[in-house]
């Protein structure tokens, strides 16, 4: 079968390869998934350029690829939930990547039946943005009638947030560029800032939770709007130091860390509010939640881009540049 693979650390297109390599065999507790199509994210091309080496050291070749809808063509021997020719979905187990391929083997604890409403392009869009709202929510202890500023909410998480915090009765303020403005409306939100004409921070204050997809100033600037005793949930900053253990980071990292912190630990404090960076990780049942708010039609797939699989280089590459209108899919059929 035809894999993408990372051959090592660097620029994108110099770095990754495709090859013929054997079906997979599953496990017990696996199911053989044919992939119909796969959905980018950022953290691919980061794992390429060697920027989450610290967290997961690759050796090479290495697979590449989280999100995948597909079809079930195999399943382990202790596999109950699931029968051939199921159409699924699933973001597969961080230590298990590769669904820049045509089949990959799957725990079956990862996998969930596919909406019904949606095609396989859409429903390769959703496990990883909506897993990570979904985990990054939980945290900041989302109830109905919080006032919520969504980051970047014409990209691959935000527009999925938008609708989550919307269907959670959330009031939402969120940010993106003007020629985004209009259809993020239309994904619910209440008060849309267009970042090249407005300054969020004049315009905001006291929400609840900010829900920082950015980093850098943004994560920092978060407590200036944020009320007394509100979150601030961040996917895209610096690992709080609880975090930081859980992802194995080593103690000289975990230090340096916590002086780059120490602003915002401070502000933090300041306020009296709960600071959180998230990492997601893989959850069917999590998954089937996220499944029956789109069959109820609460939350809609954005597709920005399908690219053929022999295309997913510049389709890497598109993600990179960091203006993708919702998310950017690789159709292997
Ligand atoms: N920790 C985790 O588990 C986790 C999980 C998922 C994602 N992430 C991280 O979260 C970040 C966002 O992921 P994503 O998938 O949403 O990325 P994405 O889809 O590539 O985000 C692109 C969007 O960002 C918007 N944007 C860029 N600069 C902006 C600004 N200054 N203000 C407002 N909007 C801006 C762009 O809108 P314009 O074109 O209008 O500028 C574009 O629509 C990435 O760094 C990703 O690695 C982390």
């Amino acid at each position: 079968m035809k894999v993408l693979q990372i051959t090592g650390y660097g620029k994108i297109a110099e770095n990754v390869e495709f090859r013929e390599v054997e079906k997979p065999k599953i496990g017990n507790h696996q199911l053989l998934i044919e992939i119909h199509t796969a959905s980018i994210n950022p953290v691919d091309y980061k794992i390429i350029e060697g920027a989450m080496k610290n967290i997961n050291k690759l050796s090479f070749p290495a697979p590449v690829g989280f999100d995948l809808a597909g079809k079930v063509i195999e399943k382990g021997e202790n596999v109950t939930n699931f029968n051939l020719g199921d159409e699924v979905f699933a973001r597969v187990p961080t230590d298990s990547p590769g669904t820049f391929a045509e089949m990959i083997a799957v725990d079956q604890q990862a996998v969930c039946q596919k909406p019904s409403n949606l095609s396989y392009a859409e429903a390769a869009s959703i496990p990883l943005v909506g897993l990570t709202t979904v985990q990054s929510f939980q945290k900041a202890k989302l109830k109905s009638g919080d006032k919520v500023l969504i980051h970047a909410g014409s990209g691959g998480v935000g527009s999925f947030a938008i609708q989550y915090a919307k269907a959670k009765g959330a009031y939402v303020f969120t940010t993106t560029s003007t020629k985004n403005v209009d259809w993020v409306k239309d994904l619910g939100a209440d008060r849309v800032i267009d970042y090249k004409k407005e300054d969020y921070l004049k315009i905001i204050e006291e929400v609840d939770i900010v829900y920082d997809t950015l980093g850098g100033d943004y994560t920092k600037d978060a407590f200036k709007v944020l009320k007394e005793g509100g979150s601030v949930i961040s996917i895209a900053g610096d690992p709080d130091n609880e975090t930081a253990k859980e992802l194995g980071l080593n103690g000289l990292i975990r230090f340096l860390l916590k002086l780059k912190r120490f602003k915002l630990d401070q502000l933090s404090k300041e306020k009296n509010a709960y600071y959180k960076f998230v990492m997601m990780h893989a959850d069917g049942t999590q998954l089937n939640d996220i499944k029956e708010l789109i069959e109820s039609n609460h939350i809609a797939a954005i597709v920005d881009k399908e690219y053929p699989f022999t295309e997913a280089i510049d389709a890497l590459e598109y993600v990179k540049k960091g203006h993708a209108k919702g998310k950017v899919v690789l159709n292997m059929k």
